[in-house]
C-alpha cells in the first residue's frame, strides 16, 4: 500500500515528513516523495526506489517551509519513475494519494476540454488536475475539494497542500485509511499510526467519506454531504509495535477493513489500470500457451484460494488445473509432465506440506511457481517464479486480507493466462480488468453491512452447528466461511456444494441448524436459490448472502439476506469473502473467544 504523511505547524518539515514516512516501509514502495511551501510557492523532492534516494536529494537540495505532505508510492498508474512519483501538483496545489481513481480516464477527458493536460501516466494527477480547475473558476480550497471528492470513484485516501496556504492541509478518506494526529502547536496526517508514533500518540482516525481542514490550531471534520461532524480522539498505544491494530479491537478486524487498500496494492502490481490490461511484472520461465495443466497445491484458506481460481482458469483460459491440499498431494505423488506448471500459494510461504509438495513437483521436473505474501520465505526462495500478493504483515492467524490478495492476484494470472493462450479477447480482457478495478470500492461498501452482521452474528453465536452452501466459485467460499467460522469461534461448521445438499447433508436440516447460502446473482444463482427453498420447506434457518438483485428473486423463508454491491460475476467471490469474514469475526467477539490468536493455531504451520 502506498504511505501519506503531512505536517502543519511552525517548523521546518522536510526532513520530518521523511523520517514519518520511514515508518510506513513495512508497507512496500517503489518511489517517494515531499511537497512544501517555501515562501508560499509549492516545492517538491521526488526520487526513484528507497528513502535514502529522497533523503540524498533533499540533502543536496533543502527545502524548507513549516507545512508539507510526503508519500511513499506503490507503482499502480505508470513505472516507478520521479515523473510518476507523489506529490503530484500544478502551480496551485500539490496532492498524494493512496488507493484508486477508478474513473480518472473520464476526469482527464473532461480536463482536457479545458486545456488541462497531465504530464504523467498516474490516476493521481487526475485529483491535482481537477482540483486545479475549481480553484481557477474562483472556489477556495475547501470548496475546490469538497467539489473534486463528488467527481471521485474508487477507494482512496488524499492529502492536499495549497498555494499560498501556510497554514492548511486538507484531508480526505474513502476506502483507504487516514489518521489526524494532534500536536500541541503543530498537526499530523498519517497512513496509519505508526506514521504519526514520533510525533503524537493522540489520534483521530477519520471515517470512510470523510473530509477535513487541518491547520496547526486543529481540525473541522466534515462528512460525504459536507456537515462538520466529531470524531472519537483516541491514544494510540503504536509507539512499541512495528504493525498496530488501528482503532479496531482485534487485528483480525483491522485486516478485514484494511483490503479495499490491500487489493488496490495487489491489484497495481497485476494490471494496467489505465490500459485496462494484465501487466504482470515477473520474467515468466514458461508459456502459459504451452501448458496442458496448471497444478495448484496449498493448505487452508490458501487452498480455498487455488480452489476458486480453478474456476478463472479453466473458464478464461481454458487451462485444465488439478488442485489439492498439499498434505495430501504430497503423499499421493500424482505423475506430472516435465515441463508442466506447479503453482504453491502460501501467505506466510513457510507452510510444511505446501513446502513439501513444491519440492515433489521441483523433483519431476515441474516449472514452480508460488503465490507469497512473504517474499523472502522458504516457498518462495524455492520457486522459479514468484507472484507477491503485497498486503502487508498479516497478524490475525485468521486469514483475510491475505486471501482477497491471493484471489485478486490469481484474477490477474488467470487472464494473463487466457491471453497467452489465444482464448481471452481484448474486449473481454478489458472487462475482466474493469471488474477487478471496481473491486476495491464494492469491498468498501461491503463492509458497511457491519451493523447488520453484527445482529446476525449474536444469533448465530448460539448455534452447534452452522452450514454454508455454495455453487461453482462461491462453494469454496461457501469452505472458507466455515473455516473461519469454526477456526476462530469454535463452532462446528461445514462448507458443502449447493447441489450436493439433496445427497445427504439435507438429512442435517432442521430449525436448530443455520445454514449460509452464498449466492450473488450469476448464472448459477436459480439453482443454488432452488436448493435454498428445500432448506426453508425443512423449517431451515436461512441466512442469504447475495446481491439486490438475487435478494428480489429469493422467495420466502429466509431468516436474514446480507447485501453486497453487484459486481461482475468474476470478481464476485472475491467480494462475498468479506461477508463470512465478518459474520466469522463477529460470532467469535459475542463468543468471547481470542479472535487474533484462536486455542491451537498458529499463524504458520511449519510442522506436517
Ligand atoms: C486460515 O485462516 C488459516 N489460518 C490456515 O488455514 C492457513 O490458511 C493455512 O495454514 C495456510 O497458511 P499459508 O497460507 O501461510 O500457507
Amino acid at each position: 500500500m502506498c504511505g501519506i504523511v503531512g505536517i502543519v505547524g511552525d517548523a521546518p518539515v522536510a526532513s520530518r515528513l521523511v523520517d514519518a514516512l520511514k515508518r510506513l516501509e513495512y508497507r512496500g514502495y517503489d518511489s517517494a516523495g515531499v511537497a512544501t511551501l517555501e515562501g508560499g510557492d509549492i516545492s517538491r523532492r521526488r526520487a526513484e526506489g528507497k528513502l535514502g534516494n529522497l533523503a540524498q536529494k533533499l540533502a543536496f537540495e533543502p527545502l524548507g517551509g513549516q507545512v508539507g505532505i510526503g508519500h511513499t508510492r506503490w507503482a499502480t498508474h505508470g513505472a516507478p519513475t520521479e515523473t510518476n512519483a507523489h506529490p503530484h501538483a500544478t502551480d496551485r496545489v500539490a496532492v498524494v494519494h493512496n488507493g484508486i481513481i477508478e474513473n480518472f480516464r473520464d476526469l482527464l477527458a473532461d480536463l482536457a476540454k479545458d486545456g488541462y493536460l497531465p504530464k504523467t501516466q498516474t490516476d493521481t494527477e487526475s485529483v491535482a488536475l481537477w482540483v486545479s480547475r475549481e480553484l481557477a473558476n474562483g472556489a477556495d480550497p475547501e470548496l475546490a475539494v469538497a467539489r473534486t471528492l463528488k467527481q471521485l470513484k474508487g477507494a482512496f485516501a488524499l492529502a492536499f497542500l495549497f498555494k499560498g496556504q501556510e497554514a492548511m492541509l486538507i484531508a480526505a478518506r474513502h476506502g483507504a485509511p487516514l489518521a489526524i494526529g494532534y500536536g500541541d502547536t503543530e498537526m499530523y496526517l498519517g497512513s496509519d499510526a505508526m506514521a504519526l508514533a514520533p510525533f503524537t500518540s493522540r489520534l483521530t482516525y477519520l471515517e470512510d467519506g470523510d473530509w477535513a481542514v487541518i491547520t496547526p490550531a486543529g481540525v473541522t471534520i466534515r462528512d460525504g454531504k459536507d456537515a462538520i461532524v466529531q470524531r472519537e480522539q483516541q491514544i494510540s498505544q503504536t509507539s512499541a509495535l512495528l504493525v498496530d491494530k488501528g482503532n479496531h479491537r482485534h487485528f483480525m478486524a483491522k485486516e478485514i477493513y484494511e483490503q479495499p487498500e490491500t487489493i488496490s496494492h495487489t491489484l497495481s502490481h497485476y494490471v494496467d489500470m489505465g490500459a485496462e490490461k494484465v501487466a504482470l511484472r515477473e520474467t515468466l520461465p514458461f508459456d502459459f500457451a504451452d501448458l496442458t495443466r496448471l497444478t495448484i497445491s496449498a493448505c487452508g484458506t490458501a487452498y480455498f484460494a487455488g480452489a476458486v481460481a480453478k474456476y478463472w482458469f479453466e473458464r478464461h483460459a481454458r487451462l485444465p488445473v488439478d488442485i489439492d491440499v498439499a498434505s495430501e498431494f504430497r503423499y499421493r505423488e500424482p505423475p506430472l509432465e516435465k515441463g508442466g506448471l506447479s503453482l504453491f500459494i502460501s501467505q506466510s510461504g513457510e507452510t510444511a506440506d505446501t513446502l513439501a509438495a513444491l519440492r515433489y513437483c521441483a523433483g519431476q521436473g515441474q516449472h514452480v511457481a508460488s503465490l507469497v505474501n512473504t517474499q523472502e520465505s522458504t516457498i518462495a526462495r524455492e520457486s522459479d517464479v514468484v507472484f507477491p500478493i503485497l498486503c502487508g504483515p498479516e497478524i490475525g492467524v485468521a486469514s483475510t486480507k491475505a486471501l482477497t490478495a491471493q484471489l485478486t492476484a490469481l484474477a490477474g494470472l488467470s487472464i494473463a493466462a487466457g491471453r497467452a493462450r489465444g482464448v481471452l479477447s481484448a474486449e473481454r480482457e478489458n472487462e475482466l480488468v474493469r471488474a477487478l478495478t471496481a473491486l476495491p470500492a464494492a469491498v468498501a461498501k461491503a463492509l458497511a453491512a457491519e451493523s447488520q452482521i453484527i445482529d446476525i452474528a449474536k444469533r448465530l453465536s448460539k448455534a452447534k452447528d452452522v452450514l454454508y452452501l455454495g455453487r461453482g466459485p462461491m462453494f469454496p467460499i461457501a469452505m472458507e466461511g466455515a473455516l473461519k467460522l469454526k477456526e476462530i469461534s469454535y463452532i462446528h461448521a461445514e462448507g458443502y456444494a449447493a447441489g450436493e445438499l439433496k445427497h445427504g447433508p439435507i438429512a442435517l436440516v432442521d430449525e436448530d441448524m443455520p445454514v449460509i447460502v452464498v449466492a450473488p446473482s450469476d448464472e448459477l444463482v436459480d439453482k443454488t436459490l432452488s436448493n435454498m427453498q428445500e432448506v426453508a420447506a425443512r423449517g431451515g434457518k436461512i441466512i442469504l448472502i447475495t446481491d439486490a438483485e438475487g435478494a428480489e428473486t429469493a422467495g420466502h423463508g429466509i431468516s436474514d439476506v446480507i447485501i453486497v454491491p453487484r459486481v461482475d460475476s468474476f470478481v464476485a467471490p472475491i467480494l462475498a469473502c468479506i461477508p463470512v469474514q465478518l459474520l466469522a469475526y463477529h460470532t467469535a467477539v459475542f463468543m468471547g473467544t481470542d479472535v487474533d490468536q484462536p486455542r491451537n493455531l498458529a499463524k504458520s504451520v511449519t510442522v506436517e
